[in-house]
C-alpha cells in the first residue's frame, strides 16, 4: 500500500512501520495510565532517532538543539515551510498525543496530514479549516495539542498577503482550544508572551536548518 504521510515523503508501509505503530500504540496506552515524564519524552525521541542527540531533561525542563539540514527532494518550496523531520521529531517526543487531536495552526503548505486538523487563513492552500488564529472556529478544549507556526514579522506576513498576526491573541486562542494538560509547540524567532495562569513553559529547542537560515526556537508549553 502506498500512502502520503504529508511530511514531504511518499513511503510504503513496511514491517518496521507496523512495529513502530504498535510501539506507539503501546506507549499511548501506557501514557494514559501513567503520564509521561520529560525523561520519558526524551527516551521516546531517542528510541525513534537513536543516532541523534536526545533532548536534555530534568524533572521540570527539557531542551536541546535540532540541526535539521536541507532536503531539497522533500521541500514544498512554500515560504517558511517546516524543515525536514521537524514534525516527526515533535511526534516522537509526544507519543501520547493522537494525531487526530492535533491542530496545526498556520498550517501553510501542510496538506494530507490527516487525521491532524490543519487551519490557515489562506483558502488557496486548501487547509481542513479556513480560519483566523485570532478567533479559532473550535469549541473550548477541542485539542490535545496545538502545533503553531505563525509568520515571524510584518515582512514575513507580507509574503503571505495577510497582516501580521497578534501573538498575544493567538496564544490565548490556542489556550482556549487546548484541553487541560494539553500541549502547545510554538515555532518562532522569539518566545511569545503568555499567561502563567494558562500555560506552563517547560521546554525550548533551538532549530537550526542550515547556513543562511534564521535560527528559530521551538517553545513547549503545557496547558494549566
Ligand atoms: C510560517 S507559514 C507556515 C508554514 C507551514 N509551517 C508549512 O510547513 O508550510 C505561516 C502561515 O500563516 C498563515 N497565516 C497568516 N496569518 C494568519 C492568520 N491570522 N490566521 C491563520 N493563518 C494565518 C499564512 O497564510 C501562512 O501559511
Amino acid at each position: 500500500m502506498v500512502y502520503g504521510n504529508g511530511y514531504g515523503e511518499n513511503n510504503c508501509i513496511t514491517n518496521e512501520d507496523l512495529r513502530n505503530g504498535l510501539r506507539m500504540g503501546l506507549k499511548m496506552v501506557k501514557a494514559i495510565i501513567d503520564p509521561l515524564s520529560l525523561a520519558d519524552r526524551s527516551r521516546a525521541y531517542a528510541e525513534t532517532f537513536p543516532t541523534w542527540p536526545a533532548p536534555r531533561t530534568d524533572s521540570r525542563w527539557i531542551d536541546g538543539i535540532w540541526v535539521l539540514g536541507n532536503n531539497y527532494q522533500s521541500t514544498t518550496g512554500y515560504y517558511g515551510s517546516y524543515p525536514p523531520t521537524y514534525l516527526r521529531r515533535i511526534h516522537a517526543m509526544f507519543p501520547d498525543v493522537q494525531l487526530c487531536n492535533i491542530l496545526h495552526a498556520c498550517s501553510g503548505s501542510l496538506n494530507n496530514v490527516h487525521p491532524c486538523v490543519t487551519l490557515d487563513i489562506n483558502p488557496t492552500l486548501q487547509p481542513d479549516v479556513v480560519g483566523n488564529v485570532h478567533c479559532l472556529p473550535f469549541s473550548d478544549g477541542s485539542f490535545h495539542m496545538v502545533i503553531a507556526d505563525p509568520p515571524y514579522s510584518s515582512t514575513d506576513a507580507e509574503q503571505y498577503g495577510y497582516p501580521m498576526i497578534n501573538r498575544r491573541l493567538m496564544i490565548r486562542e490556542a489556550a482556549r482550544v487546548t484541553r487541560r494538560n494539553g500541549f502547545l509547540a510554538w515555532l518562532d524567532v522569539q518566545l511569545p508572551m503568555f499567561r502563567k495562569s494558562e500555560w506552563h513553559w517547560f521546554g525550548a529547542i533551538g532549530i537550526v536548518r542550515s547556513t543562511n537560515h534564521r535560527i528559530r526556537l521551538l517553545s513547549l508549553f503545557q496547558r494549566i
